[in-house]
């Protein structure tokens, strides 16, 4: 690889890593630039002191003071939910709030902004008309973040040049994204899209909730369904399989690819 391809590898790499887990405050004329920043459960804020004076980050209530040369940054690990204020010690009229989201919507963020916040993860249009985006966003969390269902049910997972395998800058295949056709030990795994009534795979919630908790195919009596983890998924809580049945209703209808492909491919 040529070393300008290389570098923008790289770039994007890093803003992908600063997307979801870091965020800058930067202490500038006397000021906490931004003053009031949100963040997800366990991500890093980072204080940088672009003046010539000494400052702090120096919490309301003690929680921490950190003291900040010209130049010298420093990081904070965010571990527990809530609002945080902060000023500067030096200089008390300089203030800040750190907003760190509690767990439940730390993963809602997360299901968003693979789908809507650059570099995007996963470029489709989700249709949420007559549902609670929370809910959908949570789905987008447990299956593109946790259940991995595009490994089994998008062929191929990933779209062209961005197989993270191969070291390339990861993307889902949103063309046929979850609309199935790989082919596993001699099955081929269907196509999880809405069909014409908007439900996914045809099924309706009970029916998709029995499939996942009972592993019953839903089109052969008295087949358990094979390969597909739903022993795994299964114990899932309610709110959870809801949250994923409401995102597979969201995702655009797609056609099952006639190539085949295989696993994670
Ligand atoms: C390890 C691969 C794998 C993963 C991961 C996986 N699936 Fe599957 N899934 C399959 C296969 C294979 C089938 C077909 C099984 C059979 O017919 O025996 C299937 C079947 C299904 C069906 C039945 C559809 C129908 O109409 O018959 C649904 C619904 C489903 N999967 C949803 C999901 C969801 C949602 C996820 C993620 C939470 C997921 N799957 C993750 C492999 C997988």
């Amino acid at each position: 690889m040529n070393s300008l391809l290389r570098l923008f590898f790289s770039i994007c790499l890093l803003s992908i890593s600063f997307s979801v887990s870091a965020a800058t405050v930067a202490i500038q004329n006397f000021a906490f630039t931004p003053a009031v920043i949100t963040v997800n459960l366990g991500d890093s804020v980072t204080w940088i002191n672009k003046d010539a004076a000494p400052h702090s980050t120096t919490q309301t209530d003690n929680l921490w003071s950190n003291d900040l040369t010209p130049g010298q940054s420093i990081s904070r690990e965010f571990t527990t939910a809530g609002t945080f204020t902060y000023h500067c010690r030096f200089h008390p009229s300089m203030t800040g709030t750190i907003k760190v989201r509690n767990a439940d919507q730390s993963r809602i963020n997360i299901g968003q902004s693979m789908i809507a916040a650059a570099p995007k993860a996963l470029p489709i249009k989700l249709n949420l008309a007559g549902k609670v985006a929370s809910d959908v966003y949570m789905g987008s969390y447990i299956v593109n973040a946790q259940a991995g269902c595009a490994n089994c049910h998008s062929c191929p997972t990933y779209a062209a040049g961005h197989n993270p395998y191969n070291g390339e800058a990861k993307q889902f295949n949103a063309a046929s994204y979850l609309a199935g056709g790989v082919q596993i030990e001699g099955l081929v795994s269907p196509n999880l899209t809405p069909d014409a009534n908007g439900k996914p795979a045809g099924l309706t919630r009970a029916e998709f909730k029995d499939l996942l908790r009972s592993g019953h195919d839903p089109d052969v009596p008295g087949r358990t369904l094979q390969v597909m983890p739903w022993p795994i998924f299964g114990q899932m809580s309610d709110n959870d399989l809801n949250a994923i049945y409401a995102y597979l209703t969201s995702i655009p209808k797609a056609v099952t690819p006639t190539t085949a492909c295989t696993i994670g491919q």
